[in-house]
């Protein structure tokens, strides 16, 4: 069938035929939106590297999670600032953290909105690693348990999905054993499975004051996050964390790694997650604070391309602007 009677620009002669033959649509319903919060009162704080986010207090996130819901965006995804940080992170399973209480407090005021909550020790130890450290090495097995008790403890507080953002080998089965044997027998495990040592981490290290502490002389992550050049071992990684136990998979940053995605999405059957992550972000903001792109026209077509690789939940800080501008998207 070649030209002329092959033509394909005849189904592109107008935005209704554009739309009548469009093979993906970003909708609200696939996004999640990422907050930050921190113990305190009033505050809503701008956070300085990351565009139109802001530290919450427990009080004031639910003012911020109403508004989220009524855009109808499902889901939030929780990041917590501890007051303190010690060795082993311990602010992160306390019972009156920041998360525990926002938890507690967004469920109380709008219980349709799915609480999903972060869980690693990067934000409370005081190395900034997402495991603890014996004899000079991140400890997998005692960063298991826990890994653990922190979700036990979201779990408490109310939260609908835990997400393990850590990359310790068999912390999905500890999450899980540990959530059964406390009849929390319906809280989910979205798992960044294939979680990646990115560049992309920058603006979100700082937000979450989570950096590596040089001092412990494991300047970076690479020992637990995967190496960017490895495709089959991602696969590898998802296959575990659903043996283990997980009901969400995600790939992690979104925009280098659409071929994972994609090559997930033919392989597995479970619900796949990206997270279009703090860096990917902020290289769309700044250059269209430069004047260099059309900030909703390039994030509606990253959000597209996330989707259209196989993603079917996209975490991302342009969930709001992304709801809001929707009828604009035709
Ligand atoms: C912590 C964590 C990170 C992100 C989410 N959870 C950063 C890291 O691994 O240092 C990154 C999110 C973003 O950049 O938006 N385990």
């Amino acid at each position: 069938m070649a030209f002329p009677n092959t033509r394909m620009r005849r189904l592109r002669v107008s935005g209704s035929m554009r739309r009548l033959v469009r093979e993906t649509t970003v909708t609200v319903n696939n996004l999640v939106y990422p907050l930050f919060v921190r113990k305190g009162n009033r505050i809503k704080e701008p956070i300085k590297s990351m565009a139109d986010c802001f530290h919450f207090s427990p009080d004031t996130i639910v003012k911020e999670a109403e508004d989220i819901a009524k855009l109808g965006i499902p889901a939030v995804l929780l990041f917590g600032l501890p007051d303190k940080k010690d060795k082993t992170g311990s602010e992160a399973w306390s019972e009156d953290g920041a998360v525990q209480d926002a938890v507690r407090r967004i469920k109380k005021a709008v219980p349709e909105l799915i609480v999903i909550t972060d869980v690693c020790l990067c934000a409370y130890t005081s190395t900034g690693h997402c495991g603890v450290i014996k004899d000079a090495q991140i400890d997998n097995d005692a960063t298991c348990e826990l890994l653990a008790k922190i979700s036990l403890s979201h779990a408490q507080a109310g939260a609908d999905i835990v997400a393990p953002s850590d990359m310790m080998d068999g912390r999905v089965k500890a999450i899980r054993e540990a959530l059964e044997a406390n009849s929390f027998k319906d809280v989910a495990i979205m798992s960044y499975s294939a979680k990646f040592a990115s560049a992309f981490y920058g603006p979100f290290r700082d937000a979450a004051e989570s950096a590596p502490d040089a001092s412990t002389g494991l300047t970076d992550r690479k020992t637990y996050q995967m190496d960017p050049a490895n495709a089959r071992q991602a696969l590898a990684e998802i296959a575990l964390d659903i043996e283990e136990g997980a009901d969400i998979v995600m790939v992690k940053p979104a925009l280098p790694y659409l071929d994972i995605i994609a090559n997930a999405r033919r392989r597995f059957d479970c619900p796949i997650a990206a997270y279009n992550v703090s860096g990917e972000y902020m290289m769309v903001c700044s250059a269209a604070q430069a004047g260099l792109v059309d900030k909703d026209a390039a994030m509606l077509e990253i959000l597209t391309a996330i989707k259209r690789a196989g993603a079917d939940i996209i975490i991302t800080y342009f969930a709001k602007k992304m709801a809001q501008s929707s009828s604009k998207f035709v």
